[in-house]
Formats: structure tokens, C-alpha cells, sequence
């Protein structure tokens, strides 16, 4: 497909989801009530184009990998406003010039402390090499609350066990996604 003809596939893709958020299950399996699909009422409409708020809530490393394309990170997700909210959705707006930046703070395997502030559409990630697992993980809101992971992360691509719907590991379910606390 031509870069002009995934544009306009992603931006009537961007006019479908606007018009009808219904297209998501409203329950899940249980029937319990998911909550918001998209508190910002943003999306990513660029597709494949590599940007750092590019495709909030999908699986950033798994797709550099596979499609040898985009930057190694070590770590990368995005921290979203509530915790089922759809894939491309814009999560936090995370910004130091309006003193509303968030961070995730890691403590890596060998005991190194690592921060990495999120950006606008809620999208952290970093290249600096980390020893997995990590030890200590948890995301810090701008008042200094905190949200921590009680396991250890055996990876540092959290949005692959971050899903809207969270996801089983030998660590357990995964919540859904990673949040502002
Ligand atoms: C479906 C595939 C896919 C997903 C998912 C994806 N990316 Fe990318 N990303 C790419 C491709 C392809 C490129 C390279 C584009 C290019 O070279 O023009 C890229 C490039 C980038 C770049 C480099 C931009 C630049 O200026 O060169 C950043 C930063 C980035 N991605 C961040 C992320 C983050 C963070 C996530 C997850 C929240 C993510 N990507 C998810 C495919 C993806
Ligand atoms: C292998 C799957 C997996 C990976 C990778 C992973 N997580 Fe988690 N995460 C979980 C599971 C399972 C839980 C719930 C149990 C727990 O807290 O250990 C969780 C819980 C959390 C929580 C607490 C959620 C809450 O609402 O209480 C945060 C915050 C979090 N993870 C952030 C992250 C971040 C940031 C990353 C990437 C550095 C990451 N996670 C990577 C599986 C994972």
C-alpha cells in the first residue's frame, strides 16, 4: 500500500472511531462495565509513520522487531487514563511545560535506577541498556503518587502484557493498561 493510501485508511479509520465508539465491547467476558474506551477523544491517525506518540497502546517493540524498523528501545508503553481505554487512543497528556509530567521510574536487575518522563500521548520509552528482569517498576504522577507493579517485568515492552483487556503471564492477569495512579 502507498504511504497516501494507509493515510487515508487510518484517517477513515480515525472518522469511524469518532462517530461510533460502540464498535468496542462495552462489557468483558464477565460483564463487568469496561469503562471508557478513550478519555482524550484522540487517536493516532498517521499509521506506520515513526513519531514518538505514534500507535499509544500497541506493542512498540514487538513491531520495531518484527518489522526491523524504528529505534531498539529496552523500555517503551504508554501510560492511559483509564484502564481499558483502545489501542492508538491518546493516553495521558504527560507535560513538563505545564507541570503535569508523569514518569516511570524502574529499578533494572542490576539495581539502576532508571526515570523516564511520558510524553503527550502518554508514550515513554527509552534505548539506555537495562538488565531484565526489572526489579522495581511504577509509574509517578506530577503530586508524587504512585502506582507500582508488584511483580517483577520479565520485559521491558509493557504495552504487550498492557493490552485493553490485560493479558495472562507467569506474573498473573495483567489489569489492563498501565495507568496514572
Ligand atoms: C505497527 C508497528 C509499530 C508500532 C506498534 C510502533 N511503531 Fe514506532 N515505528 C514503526 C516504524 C515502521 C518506524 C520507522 C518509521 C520510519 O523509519 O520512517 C517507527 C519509528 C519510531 C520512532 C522514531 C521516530 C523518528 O523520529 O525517527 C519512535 C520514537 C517510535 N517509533 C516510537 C514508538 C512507540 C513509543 C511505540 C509504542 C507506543 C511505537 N513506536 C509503536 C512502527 C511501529
Ligand atoms: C510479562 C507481562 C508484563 C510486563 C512486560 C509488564 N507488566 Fe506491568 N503488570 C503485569 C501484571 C501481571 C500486573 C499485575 C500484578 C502485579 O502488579 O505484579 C502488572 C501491574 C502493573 C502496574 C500496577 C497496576 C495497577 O493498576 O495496580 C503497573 C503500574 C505496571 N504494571 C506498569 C508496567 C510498566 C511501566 C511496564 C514496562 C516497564 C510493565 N508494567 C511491564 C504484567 C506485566
Amino acid at each position: 500500500m502507498s504511504d497516501l493510501a494507509k493515510l487515508l485508511a487510518a484517517s477513515a479509520l480515525l472518522v469511524s472511531c469518532g462517530s461510533d465508539p460502540r464498535q468496542w465491547p462495552d462489557l468483558d467476558a464477565a460483564g463487568v462495565p469496561l469503562g471508557p474506551v478513550c478519555r482524550s477523544g484522540n487517536y493516532w491517525p498517521y499509521g506506520e509513520r515513526g513519531d514518538n506518540h505514534m500507535h499509544p497502546g500497541r506493542d512498540c517493540i514487538g513491531c520495531h522487531t518484527r518489522s526491523g524498523h524504528g529505534p531498539v528501545f529496552t523500555v517503551a508503553g504508554t501510560i492511559f487514563n483509564a484502564p481499558h481505554e483502545v489501542d492508538d487512543c491518546f493516553g495521558y497528556d504527560s507535560d513538563t511545560r505545564n507541570h503535569t509530567a508523569a514518569e516511570v521510574q524502574i529499578v533494572d536487575g542490576n539495581g539502576v535506577a532508571f526515570t523516564i518522563i511520558a510524553n503527550r500521548s502518554g508514550n515513554f520509552y527509552t534505548t539506555y541498556p537495562l538488565r531484565f528482569p526489572l526489579r522495581h517498576v511504577q509509574v509517578r504522577a506530577p503530586d508524587g503518587s504512585i502506582n507500582e507493579m508488584f511483580g517483577a517485568a520479565s520485559s521491558g515492552d509493557c504495552n504487550s502484557c498492557h493490552t485493553r483487556l490485560g493479558t495472562v503471564s507467569p506474573l498473573g492477569e495483567s489489569p489492563g493498561r498501565v495507568t496514572m495512579p
